[in-house]
């Protein structure tokens, strides 16, 4: 028998060690126990991490889908699977069964075969969280179809880059989206990209807002009609284990996004697995994961993870303040949630509020509390832990990434005693290590330096799309047979991994990545602009916030520099999205650089989070002038 579900400290040291020692083996076993293959694997595990290349339980033959609704029907047909969660409390609440979910995905499978889409073509996603967000990932795993689902909350430029990246020939929208007291013209945002990607010809447009659109002649057409015309039953597309099975972008060091490419049996293996211990998940629980679907928490943790259990998911369509800070709360309430797992940045900013609004919510029904993104500090921890948790229910603290697909770090929950601010142990066949200075391993503990992986799990992602050139570069490189996170850890003296924050040029502000490059990138298109250099400072909600130091053409330029701030911050809005807009900007005269021409960012930050008593040598510096000037006009 296989240790699908783990129950205390001991079996998880026992689990893990085989985990290590007989990975394949290990993984077999789970594999073959708990999931539906339509043929077995010829080999479980090939990796060689110098090509890189990477491929688990060759020669399966799956349909994901298969494993997600079709072999619940029996015993849970009539359980919910999803639970809609709208915008407006006063909007009912939609469950979604696994009957009707296994009617609607084939539905919305039929259409997109009819409107040509094959096993293999990439499909943009560009939908809020809705019913139909979930359904549409769903029917392209259906049919074989690629999905590269888009954040409804990035700009018509980020959505264009990504159409064109993947070359999707398809894009699932809506007529628009809520959010909170806002409503946001989703449709305009992707005619826009659309201007600038001739290789889309047909949009698919589900109505949320009801609100009066453009539609395109020949290009656009309104989902409902098209589902209701179709059938609701049909063949999943029979998949081999390591067909692609979605694109996600993630940020990098320079401006274009990388496409990190999941394929299918290992990231459904390996999902389904850490969701079932990582979150104590029980039949009958009722799991919510506030993320949206539009990044990988919630692909891993709302969509595919839970459903291969035969889960309960919520999917909320709101935000923690609307209509007001008891949102969350009546939620919980209202659905009796078990586990509940959520961003720091969120956290942050309901324990701004205060916790007695919490005492109006019954809160009894869970059991689990979990949060991913971000580091988590302290004080944030505490306040989760006494006011949510009221000190009973465990917080897991998820450590991973879009690379991974799954959870990497974390506490079992009842299983591994939780330390405030740490990840703790590494998950079942996970072989962190972390690097020294001069590319070392450090061993034993007390120590602290770059996190890499040492061998392969599941679920790692196979490649960039279009570029596996990048995908080497970026995380075989730096150590040899290493994956490299890009993140700091520390190992403290029982073994426990704390998670430190990254050590490239990505930013993390509220849980969203952001790589400083295309950043800059949308600064220096403004005409005004000579260069710009942009870090991150310590922000007590989003946790990082972006400062920007930026350089004028004209150094005498008398410009009102209130409005070119915001000029600066709508181009980023404009390119990037609202998510990417600076805290703070100043204007220089010059950017400290090396005399190799490069941005010595290690001083600008130091001076952006206010720590200049130690600056460290400058006077190898090409023009160690300026560094007093902007230390005395900083923000
Ligand atoms: C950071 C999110 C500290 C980290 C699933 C990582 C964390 C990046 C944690 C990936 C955590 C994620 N503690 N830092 N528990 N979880 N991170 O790709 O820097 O959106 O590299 O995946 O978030 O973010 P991504």
């Amino acid at each position: 028998m296989s240790n699908y579900h783990i129950k205390h400290l001991e079996e998880y040291f026992q689990v893990y060690r085989k985990s290590v020692r007989e990975p394949e083996k290990f993984w077999e076993e789970i594999a073959e126990e708990h999931f539906l293959w339509r043929k077995k694997w010829d080999s479980v595990l090939q990796w060689d991490f110098k090509k890189p290349e990477v491929k688990w339980f060759e020669g399966a033959k799956l349909n994901i889908t298969e494993n997600c609704i079709d072999r619940h029907l029996a015993t849970r047909g009539d359980k919910t699977a999803i639970l809609f969660e709208p915008n407006d409390p006063k909007e009912p609440s939609e469950h979604i069964t696994y009957r009707q979910l296994y009617e609607r995905v084939n539905q919305f499978a039929n259409v997109l075969k009819e409107q040509g889409v094959k096993k293999g073509d990439r499909v943009c996603i560009y939908v809020p969280m809705i019913p139909e967000l979930a359904i549409s990932i769903l029917a392209c795993a259906r049919i074989g179809a690629i999905h590269s689902v888009v954040f409804a909350g990035f700009s018509a430029k980020a959505l264009s880059t990504r159409i064109n990246d993947s070359d999707c020939k398809i894009v699932i929208t809506a007529d628009g989206s809520y959010r909170g007291a806002k409503t946001i013209d989703l449709k305009g945002i992707v005619d826009d990209a659309l201007e600038h990607c001739p290789g889309v010809s047909t949009v698919l447009v589900a109505k949320r807002i009801q609100s009066d659109i453009n539609m395109k002649a020949g290009r656009d057409k309104w989902l409902q009609p098209l589902l209701d015309a179709a059938s609701k039953e049909g063949d999943a597309e029979i998949m081999d284990a390591e067909d692609p099975l979605f694109i996600l972008y993630t940020s990098g060091s320079t401006g274009q996004p990388k496409g990190m490419v999941h394929t299918t049996a290992g990231y459904m293996v390996y999902t389904a697995y850490t969701f079932k211990n990582a979150f104590q998940y029980r039949e009958n629980d009722v799991y919510w994961c506030t993320a949206d679907i539009g990044w990988i928490t919630g692909h891993s943790y709302i969509v595919y993870g839970p459903l291969a259990n035969g889960a309960t998911t919520v999917l909320f369509e709101g935000v923690p303040s609307y209509p007001d800070y008891g949102r969350f709360w009546e939620v919980v309430q209202k659905h009796k949630v078990t586990q509940f797992y959520t961003a720091p940045t969120a956290i942050r900013a309901l324990a701004k509020q205060g916790a007695e609004i919490i005492d109006n919510y019954d809160l009894s029904s869970l059991k689990v509390l979990g949060t991913v993104g971000e580091p988590i500090n302290e004080e944030a921890w505490h306040w989760y832990n006494e006011n949510v948790g009221k000190g009973k229910s465990p917080i897991i603290d998820t450590w991973w990434q879009t690379e991974n697909g799954g959870i990497m770090i974390t506490p079992i929950p009842y299983v591994t005693p939780t330390k405030p601010t740490y990840a703790t142990l590494p998950f079942i066949g996970i072989q962190p290590a972390l690097m020294g200075d001069n590319g070392e391993e450090l061993k034993g503990n007390q120590v602290e330096g770059r996190l890499c992986i040492k061998f392969p799990w599941p679920s790692i992602a196979r490649t960039i799309w279009g570029d596996h050139q990048r995908y080497k570069d970026t995380y075989f490189s730096a150590y040899e047979n290493m994956y490299f996170t890009g993140d700091g850890a520390l190992r403290d003296e029982v073994g426990y991994y704390r998670i430190t924050g990254r050590v490239d040029d990505v930013i993390i502000v509220s849980g969203h990545n952001l790589g400083t490059a295309p950043i800059e990138d949308a600064i220096n298109e403004h005409p005004a602009v000579a260069e710009s250099a942009i870090v991150g400072y310590p922000h007590d909600i989003k946790g990082s916030a972006l400062y920007g130091y930026v350089t004028l053409k004209d150094v005498g330029e008398t410009r009102d520099h209130t409005n070119l701030k915001q000029e600066i911050n709508q181009l980023i809005s404009d390119r990037i999205g609202p998510i990417a807009k600076l805290d703070k900007i100043q204007f220089t005269a010059g950017l400290p650089k090396t005399r190799s021409g490069k941005i010595m960012r290690r001083i600008l930050r130091k001076i952006a989070e206010r720590d200049t008593s130690n600056l460290g040598d400058t006077s190898t510096l090409l023009n160690p002038e300026c560094v007093q000037d902007i230390m005395d006009n900083a923000q």
